[in-house]
């Protein structure tokens, strides 16, 4: 895996490898020191033209805890808004001595430039690029996903897929690169994805994508999910008008208080209920759902730490076991 930009393009095997890694740096994360020294030396830019609260934090949590340098660029007050294009913005971070861009734009197709031109020579990470993909957000929700069933069957995540899982994706599809990355990465691991949505927030050409399509979120429950995953209406991105009013787009398409009850009238006693944030409370789902003990919203965040140093870790430590470097982390600074 030279870099990783989409979810369309990774192998069961790499998804894999980066949920099992994952898994490893979760238990570096319980540690009472939770850092690893194995990414000693090297520079991760986080590079930012777009707001983000979570993705930021998260992806410089897990470059410290493996103990980067993190150099924290956004484009707000940069020489970005002086018109600077993102040729120079990148030969100005491999001229710094980048050896990790993760990168997060408005424009579809922006990470896969820098990797592909000889801008810069680093690994380029996908931190959401317009409405085409956010990666790393799947493979969290699939870390987290795979964790919650393996603790249900008693057994070890580790090595397992989604093999016959149910997840229903419903709201903004249109808008939405979590969705994306979430069809490709959930179907090559053996998951049944639903899209719920209202026809004018499904994109042109969702049929030929590898899902389900349905307008109906309560026959989708009805129907059994195991996980339920709402996303934000990205108002933002909106310039037109796509449903009625909030008042009807909370009634027939949120996560509100009735349908958090009838995960319980159908039998769904151990359905998850997912939301990648930030959340519109009172519009995509409700503020019992995401509170509820079905959700699954911190976890995800705390999940997505664990996700991003794997990624980082096996794009640019690759290959060494992550123990060999927790002995030099307990070895290290003892004199001899
Ligand atoms: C998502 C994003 O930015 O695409 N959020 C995130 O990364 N936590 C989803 C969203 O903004 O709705």
């Amino acid at each position: 895996m030279k870099h990783l930009l989409s979810t369309q393009d990774l192998s069961r095997r790499d998804a894999l490898d980066i949920l099992d890694t994952a898994e490893e740096m979760a238990r570096v994360g319980q540690r009472e020191v939770k850092k690893l020294p194995a990414l000693r030396g090297r520079t991760v830019v986080n590079l930012f033209f777009e707001d983000s609260t979570r993705t930021r934090i998260s992806f410089e949590a897990a470059a410290k805890r493996l103990s980067a340098d993190v150099i924290n660029f956004s484009a707000k007050g940069s020489s970005v808004s002086k018109g600077e294009s993102l040729k120079d913005t990148a030969q100005t971070l491999a001229a710094i001595g980048a050896d990790a861009v993760v990168i997060r734009h408005w424009a579809s197709g922006a990470p896969q430039r820098l990797a592909n031109t000889d801008w810069i020579d680093a690994k380029i990470l996908n931190a959401g690029d317009g409405t085409h993909e956010h990666p790393t957000q799947a493979l969290l929700d699939a870390f987290t996903m795979r964790r919650h069933w393996a603790k249900l069957a008693g057994t070890d995540s580790a090595g397992t897929d989604l093999s016959g899982m149910r997840v229903a994706i419903a709201g903004d599809v249109l808008h939405s690169r979590v969705a994306r990355s979430n069809v490709w990465l959930l179907r090559t691991l053996g998951a049944r994805v639903t899209l719920v949505a209202p026809p004018t927030l499904l994109p042109v050409g969702v049929e030929s994508w590898p899902c389900e399509v349905s307008y109906d979120l309560d026959a989708t429950l009805e129907a059994g999910v195991d996980s339920m995953m709402m996303l934000r209406v990205q108002k933002e991105r909106m310039h037109d008008s796509f449903f009625p009013s909030a008042r009807e787009y909370s009634r027939r398409w949120g996560f509100d208080d009735a349908r958090l009850d009838a995960l319980d009238r159908h039998g769904l006693k151990d359905t998850i209920i997912m939301h990648p944030g930030p959340m519109n409370r009172g519009l995509e789902i409700s503020s019992a759902a995401a509170d509820s003990p079905r959700s699954t919203v911190l976890d995800q965040v705390s999940n997505g730490v664990s996700v991003r140093m794997a990624a980082l870790y096996l794009l640019l430590a690759g290959g060494r076991d992550v123990e060999d470097h927790s002995t030099e982390a307990v070895t290290e600074g003892i004199p001899a």
